[in-house]
């Protein structure tokens, strides 16, 4: 398994810490909110399960599922909802949580969707922003590390569905 990892961009300690600064973070913004986080699955559920643990008030988490990615390393273009949110978010702070923002097609797609139900606010918080792959405008507004153009595995991340269990985050090795 380790082999296809080409070098360790972000250890453990480092994702640790900065989840931890996240936290403090939302902690503070939304403390007198209604919050929900929303994962998109798969490969951000490592990170909610950190990053919700670090958050120190009333909140509550729901899943939705969209593919955009085919196995590969590159986008198909094609967002498509697999799963949809269990909770009806209306009067709802919502805060999207992702694992990577790359060209910004999936995570748009999905703030469109949610602010089409009434929320009372969305925003969205990914681990890693790819800020050079970006083609469509939208912004983060928690991010966890600056990444550059490189395709990684590992904390929640995958190459065809494995190596999402890496417990820290490598660049792959095709
Ligand atoms: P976007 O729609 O191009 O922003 O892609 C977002 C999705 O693509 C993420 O949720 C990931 O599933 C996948 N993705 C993008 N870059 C990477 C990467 O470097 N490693 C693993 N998955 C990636
Ligand atoms: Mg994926």
């Amino acid at each position: 398994m380790e082999s296809k990892v080409k070098k360790i961009l972000i250890t453990e300690e480092q994702i640790q810490k900065r989840i931890k600064e996240l936290g403090q973070q939302i902690t503070e913004d939304y403390r007198d909110k209604k919050l929900v986080m929303v994962s998109v699955l798969k490969g951000s559920v490592i990170f909610i399960s950190d990053l919700m643990r670090a958050v120190n008030i009333h909140m509550q988490i729901d899943f939705m599922s969209v593919s955009s990615y085919r196995g590969g390393t590159k986008s198909t273009g094609v967002v498509k909802i697999l799963k949809d949110l269990d909770m009806d978010i209306e009067g709802y702070d919502v805060l999207i949580v992702e694992d990577i923002l790359d060209s910004g097609l999936t995570l748009s797609y999905i703030r469109e969707l949610l602010l089409k139900r009434n929320p009372k606010s969305v925003k969205i918080a990914t681990l890693l922003d790819k800020v050079d792959k970006r083609n469509i405008q939208i912004e983060a507004d928690y991010v966890g590390f600056d990444l550059p153009d490189e395709f990684v595995i590992g904390y929640g991340l995958d190459y065809a569905e494995k190596y999402r269990n890496l417990p820290y985050i490598g660049v792959f090795d095709n």
